[in-house]
């Protein structure tokens, strides 16, 4: 969700003005996204990388999340979806943490979608907990070294349990892909919009679908 502070400065307005209307276009693209039928949506929230930047905008960026979490939660529960979190919980602030576990235990029994909210994540850490969690278990004697496949070492990763994603689309015109689901992405298909995310909408995201399922995918056979 890439362009928020871009979108704001266009309007002379301050960067959390972008965020927050960020956060609008989120709750718009959510709901058109499971009405379309998208089994799963991810969305990269707040990057490890993103706790750089001033005091300021990382406070705004958090206030917004409880707000945002607490409105969210209502409606997804009415639409029935789920709602997860991946990232470094001990990085966020403790009544966010617990706001979070109860949303997860709150849509734990909704089965119509699952909207995976990415926070305080970085893919390169992700990969690197997974590492840790299979060592110790090999350590332990609980893995012996031959069970490590692609499978057993998906499952220790936060993702554990979801599908990998099919399409990838970062808005705001930047062809990169900046530490998200790396491992997870590696026979998605990407797509790049100059839009910028305050300005994302669902018909935007419906041609997006509709270009993916023309493009034909391989999985490196032929
Ligand atoms: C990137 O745009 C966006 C973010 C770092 C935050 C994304 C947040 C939202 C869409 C609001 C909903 C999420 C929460 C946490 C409530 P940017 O600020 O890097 O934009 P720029 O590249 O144009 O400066």
């Amino acid at each position: 969700m890439d362009g928020n502070g871009r979108w704001a400065k266009k309007r002379n307005l301050p960067r959390s003005a972008g965020h927050k209307k960020g956060a609008e276009t989120l709750q718009e693209i959510v709901k058109g996204a499971s009405e379309m039928g998208i089994k799963y949506m991810t969305v990269y929230a707040f990057s490890t990388e993103n706790w750089k930047r001033d005091e300021e905008e990382v406070n705004y960026l958090m206030d917004l999340l409880r707000q945002y979490l607490k409105n969210e939660l209502k409606e997804i529960n009415k639409q029935g979806g789920k709602i997860l979190f991946i990232g470094e919980r001990n990085m966020l602030a403790n009544d966010i943490v617990t706001q979070m576990e109860n949303i997860e235990k709150q849509t734990a029994g909704n089965d119509k979608f699952t909207f995976i909210v990415a926070l305080s994540y970085g893919s390169r850490a992700e990969i690197i907990s997974g590492v840790k969690k299979i060592s110790s278990l090999v350590a332990n004697g609980d893995m012996s070294i031959s069970d490590i496949d692609e499978k057993s070492f998906s499952s220790a990763l936060y993702t554990y349990g979801i599908p990998d994603p099919d399409l990838v689309i970062r808005t705001s015109g930047e062809q990169r892909i900046s530490n998200y689901l790396l491992w997870q992405i590696a026979y998605s298909e990407l797509f790049f919009t100059k839009t910028l995310w305050p300005d994302f909408t669902v018909a935007e995201l419906k041609e997006i679908v509709d270009d993916f399922n023309s493009r034909e995918r391989r999985y490196g056979k032929v």
